[in-house]
């Protein structure tokens, strides 16, 4: 999709290469028929990985969006709690780990030095460690147990797109993977995980052969200083990378959000001023996602009520959502795990659309570098 087109960004560029990115990611690792996810660079025994009692995810910015979606991944497929940390934050709350545990850490450039002294620390303390990255001989590859590379090609653009979704792919196939040592996960439900994890790069064309539709909204909001992103669960996460993509290259206030929270505090911000993007979508075969889901649709009411303009993400077939939101963009139906590998790709173009509207240096944008490499 991507190398038959002319793009004027890189940003844009990466963001259509995602279904071939993802490709890349997932297919070479896994086997539909035998259930099986294969990540031979891990170096790290089954035994040691079956008696696994935490786990750490560290990383910055759009890597650390990427770990806390892989936190619910990791606790609802392996059973394992995780805690995940800010790199710049990790060493100052003295985090008590060691033996027996596991510390992954994510860094599309494996040159963040936060996250490789995050990585060194937890070395020192005995932790075993897992490097995620984008960029193969990197030093957090080299100077880790392991490492599982997303293959997502080499990122130009100093917001991260395609590394973030690839990052999100990874971790959900080692959380497959650490599922299925710790027999938490039948071969049954790995054939299907796989099954929608290959459906994904398809997925993701079929909305950016949408994009136009987001391209839309940009021309009616591009002139807005202020955006509030909500989700819940693994979406939130989501919500807090779309405000990352607006603020980052549009240069205008975007705060992500729990929606759940929203109530404690920053409700008193919400009214016409105030656009909000939620994130609405529902798995119809997850209990806990149609809870929430119905939660959402009360939360928007509410919105609504006090006057804010609603866009919202929706699953495919959904009629509630577009009744209750000013605008509704619809996503594949997906597991509520997967989901946010989707959710993202329309925030990312929102952000470019409004950002180029705004004749910004979108893949340049002031302040910032690619890696950071001081602390
Ligand atoms: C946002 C973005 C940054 C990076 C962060 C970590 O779009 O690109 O937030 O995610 O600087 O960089 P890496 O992943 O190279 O450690």
């Amino acid at each position: 999709m991507a190398e038959t087109r002319k793009f004027p960004h890189h940003l844009i560029r990466e963001i259509f290469e995602q279904p071939d990115a993802l490709r890349r990611t997932i297919a070479p690792r896994v086997s539909l028929a035998e259930g099986r996810v294969c990540l031979d660079q891990i170096h790290i025994s089954r035994e040691e990985l079956r008696a696994l009692r935490r786990m750490n995810i560290v990383a910055s910015g759009t890597s650390r969006h990427a770990g806390m979606t892989g936190q619910y991944m990791m606790q609802e497929l392996a059973g394992v709690p995780v805690d995940v940390d800010y790199a710049s934050e990790f060493e100052y709350r003295n985090p008590m780990i060691g033996r027996g545990e596991l510390s992954i850490f994510i860094t599309q450039s494996g040159e963040t030095a936060d996250t490789i002294a995050s990585q060194r620390e937890a070395r020192r303390k005995g932790s075993r460690t897992i490097a995620i990255s984008n960029v193969e001989g990197s030093t957090i590859a080299r100077e880790a147990d392991g490492f599982i590379y997303t293959h997502a090609g080499p990122e130009i653009s100093i917001a991260s797109t395609k590394a973030f979704t690839g990052q999100m792919a990874c971790l959900f196939l080692f959380a497959l993977y650490l599922g299925k040592i710790k027999e938490e996960v039948s071969k049954e439900l790995a054939q299907q995980y796989i099954g929608e994890l290959l459906a994904l790069p398809q997925k993701t064309e079929t909305i950016l052969a949408a994009a136009h539709q987001v391209e839309k909204l940009a021309d009616l909001y591009y002139r807005v200083d202020d955006f509030m992103f909500l989700g819940r669960a693994i979406h939130y996460p989501i919500a807090m990378d779309g405000a990352l993509k607006l603020k980052e290259v549009s240069y205008i206030h975007a705060e992500g959000y729990p929606t759940g929270e929203a109530k404690h505090g920053p409700n008193a911000l919400i009214d016409f001023r105030l656009p909000l993007l939620m994130i609405a979508t529902c798995d119809r075969n997850h209990a806990g996602s149609v809870v929430r889901y119905q939660k959402n649709l009360g939360n928007m009411e509410g919105f609504k009520k006090q006057g804010a303009t609603v866009i919202a993400l929706a699953t495919e077939g959904d009629i509630a959502v577009p009744q209750l939101a000013d605008h509704t963009v619809f996503i594949p139906a997906a597991p509520e795990l997967l989901s946010p590998i989707l959710e993202i790709v329309p925030l990312q173009l929102f952000a470019y659309y409004v950002a180029a509207k705004r004749g910004l240096d979108v893949d340049r944008p002031r302040n910032l570098v690619k890696a950071v490499t001081l602390e």
